[in-house]
C-alpha cells in the first residue's frame, strides 16, 4: 500500500486565520469593534508559556485586542475568581480563557464554571458543553482542539463522515468528549476508549476514523490502523533525543506515526497537524463570541 496522505494542518490553520483577520477587519470597520481576548496564566509552567505567548501572539496577528494576565503560582483562588469576574464584566473582553493546568490549590472547576458562557471560548464551561451535546453547536462555543480536528477530518474526507466508524481514543473533557459530541453530531458511529478498554488495538482496528488523544508517545501502533483510515493524532508528546544533541527534546504524537503512515489513507503529523488548527480555532471562537456580544 502507498504512504498515506500527509495532512497539513499548518496550511489549513494559516487559511482559518486569514479569513478570521479578514473578518475581524470588516468588524472594525463595519461596527468599530475589535475583538478582545484575555488569556490568564497562574504560574511558570513552561509548556503553558509556550502556548499563552503563542496565543498572544497569533491574536495580535488576526488583529484583535490580546490582554494577557500573568499571576504568580502562590496567587490566591479568590485572586484569581475576582480577575475573572472583571473580565466578565469588562465590554473590550470578548473571550476569556484561562490556561490550565492551575496550581493545585485553585479549583479549577470552579473558576471555568464562573466565566461567563458567552465569554468561554475555551468551551469548557457547562452551558457550552451542554449545547454542544444537546446539538446546538450554533449557540455554544466548542473546545478547540476538536473543533480543529473537524475541520482537518472535513477538509481530508469531505461530506462523507456519516455512517463512518470513529473511535476516539481518551476521554477528557477537552477532547476527548467533545470530539465524540461533534462526531456523533457528523452521524458517525462513535467509540470512545480509554484507558480501561478492553483490547484496544481490536477497537481501533475497527475505525475508520481515529482520533488519538491519550497523551501517551507512540501508544497507537501502525498495524492498528484500518488499511486506509484516516488518522488525528492529537497528542503533544516532549520526549529526550539524545540525537538531536544532549538534553534536546523532539514532539512526538500518540500515533507510531512512521509505522502508521504505511497503513493510513491519511493521517496528521506531529507537529504540525492538529496543534496549529486549536490557536487558529480559538481565533474562530473570539470571533464568533465577540459577534454574538453585539446582540
Ligand atoms: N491546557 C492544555 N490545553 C488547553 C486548552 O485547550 N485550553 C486551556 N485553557 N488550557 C489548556
Amino acid at each position: 500500500m502507498t504512504d498515506a496522505r500527509i495532512i497539513d494542518g499548518k496550511a489549513v490553520a494559516a487559511s482559518v486565520r486569514d479569513e478570521i483577520s479578514s473578518r475581524a477587519a470588516g468588524l472594525l470597520d463595519a461596527q468599530g469593534i475589535r475583538p478582545g481576548l484575555a488569556v490568564v496564566l497562574v504560574g511558570e509552567d513552561p509548556a503553558s508559556q509556550v502556548y499563552v505567548r503563542n496565543k498572544d501572539r497569533t491574536a495580535e496577528a488576526c488583529g484583535f485586542n490580546s490582554i494577557k494576565h500573568t499571576l504568580d503560582a502562590a496567587t490566591p483562588e479568590a485572586d484569581v475568581l475576582a480577575l475573572v469576574e472583571t473580565l466578565n464584566n469588562d465590554p473590550a473582553v470578548h473571550g476569556i480563557l484561562v490556561q490550565l493546568p492551575l496550581p493545585k490549590h485553585i479549583d479549577e472547576s470552579k473558576v471555568l464554571r464562573l466565566i461567563k458562557p458567552e465569554k468561554d471560548v475555551d468551551g469548557f464551561h457547562p452551558v457550552n458543553v451542554g449545547l454542544l451535546t444537546t446539538g446546538e453547536r450554533d449557540h455554544a462555543l466548542v473546545p478547540c482542539t476538536p473543533a480543529g480536528s473537524l475541520v482537518l477530518l472535513k477538509r481530508t474526507l469531505g461530506d462523507t463522515l456519516s455512517g463512518q466508524n470513529a473511535v476516539v481514543v481518551g476521554r477528557s473533557n477537552i477532547v476527548g468528549k467533545p470530539m465524540a459530541s461533534l462526531l456523533l453530531q457528523e452521524s458517525c458511529t462513535v467509540t470512545v476508549a480509554h484507558s480501561r478498554t478492553r483490547d484496544l488495538p481490536d477497537v481501533v482496528r475497527a475505525a475508520d476514523i481515529v482520533v488519538a488523544a491519550v497523551g501517551r508517545p507512540e501508544m497507537i501502533r501502525g498495524d492498528w490502523i484500518k488499511p486506509g483510515a484516516t488518522v488525528i493524532d492529537v497528542g503533544i508528546n516532549r520526549v529526550p533525543a539524545p540525537d538531536l544533541g544532549e538534553g534536546k527534546n523532539r514532539l512526538i504524537g500518540d500515533v507510531a506515526f512512521d509505522e502508521a503512515v504505511q497503513h493510513a489513507g491519511a493521517i496528521t503529523p506531529v507537529p504540525g497537524g492538529v496543534g496549529p488548527m486549536t490557536i487558529a480555532m480559538l481565533m474562530a471562537n473570539t470571533l464568533t463570541a465577540a459577534r454574538r456580544q453585539l446582540g
